[in-house]
C-alpha cells in the first residue's frame, strides 16, 4: 500500500516507523462527481465501521489539517484567480500535509482511515476537467503521497452516466463551471475506474441511500477480510 523508505526519508516523524506498522490500517476513499452522495455514504460506512469496533479517522479533502483548510479557503473562494497547475499544485500540497500529519501516523496505529476525496479527484477535475496531463499530476502526487494508495476507493455514481449533474446550492469556484466541465470530470471518472479495476469500484447510487450504503458495505467488508481477516454480517 505505501512506501515506507519514501516516508521516512521525507518525514522525520516517520523514520522508526516499522514498515508493517504502516500495513497495519486499511485506507478508504470516497469519490464522485458533485451531488453524488458522498458525504451521506461517507457519514453511514464510518458509523457502521464505529459499530464493528474500528478505531477510524474520518477525514475529507482539501482540508483536515489546518494549513489544509486554509488551502482550501482559496481554492474555493470565488475571487482566487489561478491557474489549472496552480490549482493543481494547491490541491497537491494540502493532500501532502494530509499523508504526513493525519493519514500515516492513523494507518500506522492500525485504524481505518476514510477520506472524502483524494488523488482521483485531482486526475478527475484538474486532469479531465481542466485538461492537464493525466501523467504530469500522477507524477505530482505520487511524490505528494508518498505512494499512500487507498485500499479501495468507491466512485459514487448514478444511472447511466456516471453522477448525471445533480444541483449544487450556493456553488463554489470550482462547483460553478460550466456543465461541460463537469461532464468530463464523470467521463474521467470513468476512465480512471477502468484503469485501476482493483482499487476504484465503481457504486450505482440509483437504488437510494440505504441500499448503496449495504453495497458499500459488502465491499468494505470483502477487503477487509481479504486484508485482515475480518468476517462480520453487513446487514
Ligand atoms: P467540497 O465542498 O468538499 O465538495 P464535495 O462535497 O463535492 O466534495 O469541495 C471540494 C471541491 O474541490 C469539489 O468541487 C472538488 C474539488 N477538488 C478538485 O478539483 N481537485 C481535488 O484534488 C480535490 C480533492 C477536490
Amino acid at each position: 500500500m505505501t512506501d515506507s523508505r519514501d516516508v521516512a526519508s521525507r518525514s522525520p516523524a516517520m523514520k522508526d516507523t516499522d514498515q508493517r506498522s504502516r500495513n497495519r490500517g486499511f485506507f478508504v476513499s470516497f469519490e464522485g462527481a458533485e451531488s453524488s452522495g458522498k458525504s451521506t455514504q461517507t457519514a453511514l460506512l464510518v458509523a457502521w465501521l464505529r459499530e464493528q469496533g474500528f478505531g477510524v479517522l474520518q477525514t475529507r479533502e482539501p482540508g483536515g489539517t489546518s494549513v489544509g483548510e486554509g488551502v482550501r479557503d482559496i481554492l474555493l473562494a470565488h475571487a482566487s484567480k489561478m491557474s489549472a497547475q496552480t490549482e493543481a499544485l494547491l490541491f497537491a500540497s494540502a493532500r501532502t500535509e494530509l499523508v504526513d500529519s493525519v493519514i500515516l501516523p492513523a494507518l500506522c496505529e492500525g485504524k481505518v482511515v476514510v477520506c472524502d476525496r483524494y488523488i482521483d479527484s485531482s486526475l478527475a477535475y484538474q486532469g479531465y476537467g481542466l485538461g492537464l496531463p493525466i501523467e504530469e499530476i500522477l507524477a505530482v502526487n505520487r511524490w505528494a503521497v508518498c505512494r499512500a494508495m487507498p485500499d479501495v476507493t468507491i466512485l459514487l455514481g448514478h444511472g447511466r452516466e456516471l453522477a448525471a449533474s445533480g444541483t449544487v446550492e450556493g456553488p463554489d469556484r470550482i462547483e460553478s463551471r460550466g456543465g461541460d466541465f463537469h461532464r468530463r470530470v464523470r467521463m474521467g471518472y470513468l476512465q480512471i475506474a477502468s484503469r485501476d479495476r482493483n482499487r476504484v469500484v465503481v457504486v450505482d447510487t440509483s437504488p437510494g441511500i440505504e441500499a448503496t450504503a449495504k453495497e458499500i458495505r459488502s465491499i468494505i467488508a470483502r477487503r477487509l477480510r481479504a486484508k485482515i481477516g475480518y468476517d462480520q454480517s453487513t446487514e
